[in-house]
Parts: structure tokens; C-alpha cells; sequence
């Protein structure tokens, strides 16, 4: 009788402590991966929808947030923002860590900004899939989609706020660079101000 009583507090004994290491680990690899999330979040917004000049990476392709995450790593990407904010938000980021992080972003949802002008952005459409001829003004569509939805580390336009698009795009035209061997500086440098506009203006509202 009193054997079998003290063989039972061991046994519960040991499944208790199982089931507390049990708890312990998720626990731990819970609060790391929340941890690495709001490490992003913080800046780049609730639902990671972008926040001021943070942009939105919800539903953006995987591929190319690694590619950026990449850039801000080894400086390539080196504009006065990216310099300031990014540089140090990657710097200690393993390979595991930014890929889990690229697939969890990719995987929300995207809300449109809807924050451009709304007279330019019949304009901005027609710029986007038929681009300017006369002027070296390329379509976007080829490469960026009929919907602005981006292909593998071609980036989703669609809906990212309209002072990040614009930003970009002068950026681009000042010199600064992104990924090496990156097609957007001599794209960029055909548009003027208006185009600029225009097409920012657009891309806020795609859904
Ligand atoms: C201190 C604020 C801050 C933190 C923290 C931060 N970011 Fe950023 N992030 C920015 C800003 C600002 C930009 C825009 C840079 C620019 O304009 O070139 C940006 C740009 C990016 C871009 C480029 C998006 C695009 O569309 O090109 C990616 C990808 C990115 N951040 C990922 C992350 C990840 C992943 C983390 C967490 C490990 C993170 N960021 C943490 C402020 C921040
Ligand atoms: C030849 C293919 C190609 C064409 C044409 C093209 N793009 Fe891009 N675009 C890219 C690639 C690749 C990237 C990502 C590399 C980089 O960041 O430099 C990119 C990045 C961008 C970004 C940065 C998005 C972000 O999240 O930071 C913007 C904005 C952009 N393109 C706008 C445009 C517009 C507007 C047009 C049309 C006038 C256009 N692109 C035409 C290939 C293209």
C-alpha cells in the first residue's frame, strides 16, 4: 500500500516535470519568435502594415525582403533612411532568423495605403502598363505584374504608401543605390516629377 502510494508521486512526479519542460520549451521558442517579430514591428507598424516611413511588409514577396534584409547588411542599400534605420535593425539578424521573419511578413495580408492623390491616379496607370515610349519611360507591368503583386525578388508595389513609392523613386534618380545590379536606377532616372507623382499616387490605391 505505501509502496505503491510513494511509486505514484514519483511517476506523477516525473510527468509533471515533463510536461513543465514541455511548457518551458514552447514557451522560450514562443517568446523568441514574438521577441524577433516586435523587434520589426515596432517600427514598421501593427500587422507590420507600414508606419510613417517604415513601409508596409505585410504580403511582400519573401525573396525580395531577404534581398533587401541583405543589402541593409552589407550597406548597398544606403540611402539617408535606410543608413539610419536599417543598417543597425539587421546588423545582429542570423540566416535563419531573416528567413522565418521573410515568410512570416509574406504571409500577412496587405492593406492598400489608399494615401496618394486621386486626380493623378487614372495617369499613374496608364504610365504603369504602357510606360512612356517617347520619353524611355519603361512599363512597370512587365516586371512588377499586372496587378502590381510582384514575382519572386521583383517587389509587390501594390498598395505601399504613396511617400515610400515617391521617396524611392527620386532616391533612385539622386544616385543612391539598392541591390547591385538592380534595374530601378535607370528606370527611375527617365522619370520626371510628375511621373513620379502619378505613379505613386496609383500604386497606393492597388489592392
Ligand atoms: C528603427 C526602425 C526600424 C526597425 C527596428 C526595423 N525597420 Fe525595417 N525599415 C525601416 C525604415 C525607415 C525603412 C525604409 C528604408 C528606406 O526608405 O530605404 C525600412 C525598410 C525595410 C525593408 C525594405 C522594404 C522594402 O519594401 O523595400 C525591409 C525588408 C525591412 N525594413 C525589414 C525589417 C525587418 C525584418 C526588421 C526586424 C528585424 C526591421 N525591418 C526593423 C525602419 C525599421
Ligand atoms: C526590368 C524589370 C523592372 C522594371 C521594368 C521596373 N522595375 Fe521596379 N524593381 C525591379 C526590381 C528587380 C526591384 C528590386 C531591386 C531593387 O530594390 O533595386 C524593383 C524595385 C522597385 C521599387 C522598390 C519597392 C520597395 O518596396 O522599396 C519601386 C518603388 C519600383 N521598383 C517601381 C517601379 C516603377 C514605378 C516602374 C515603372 C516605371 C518599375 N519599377 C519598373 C524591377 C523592375
Amino acid at each position: 500500500m505505501r509502496k505503491l502510494g510513494v511509486m505514484k508521486r514519483i511517476g506523477l512526479k516525473t510527468a509533471s516535470l515533463a510536461i513543465f519542460a514541455f511548457a518551458l520549451s514552447t514557451l522560450s521558442c514562443w517568446a523568441g519568435e514574438i521577441a524577433a517579430v516586435r523587434n520589426c514591428t515596432w517600427c514598421h507598424g501593427t500587422g507590420a502594415q507600414g508606419y510613417t516611413v517604415a513601409p508596409r511588409l505585410a504580403g511582400q514577396r519573401p525573396q525580395y525582403i531577404l534581398s533587401q534584409i541583405r543589402s541593409f547588411h552589407e550597406h548597398t542599400r544606403d540611402n539617408p533612411f535606410s543608413i539610419q534605420y536599417m543598417w543597425g535593425a539587421v546588423a545582429s539578424l542570423g540566416p535563419y532568423t531573416a528567413r522565418d521573419l521573410a515568410n512570416y511578413f509574406a504571409s500577412i495580408p496587405p492593406r492598400p495605403a489608399n494615401d496618394g492623390n486621386g486626380a493623378w491616379a487614372a495617369r499613374g496607370r496608364t504610365i504603369y502598363m504602357e510606360g512612356i515610349p517617347e520619353a524611355n519611360i519603361v512599363s512597370c507591368y512587365a516586371c512588377h505584374g499586372p496587378n502590381a503583386e510582384g514575382i519572386r525578388d521583383i517587389p509587390r508595389l501594390g498598395g505601399l504608401a504613396y511617400f515610400y513609392i515617391k521617396a524611392r523613386l527620386e532616391q533612385w534618380g539622386q544616385g543612391y543605390h539598392s541591390t547591385p545590379g538592380s534595374p530601378m536606377p535607370l528606370v527611375a532616372t527617365h522619370l520626371g516629377a510628375e511621373e513620379v507623382e502619378a505613379l505613386a499616387s496609383y500604386l497606393s490605391f492597388v489592392k
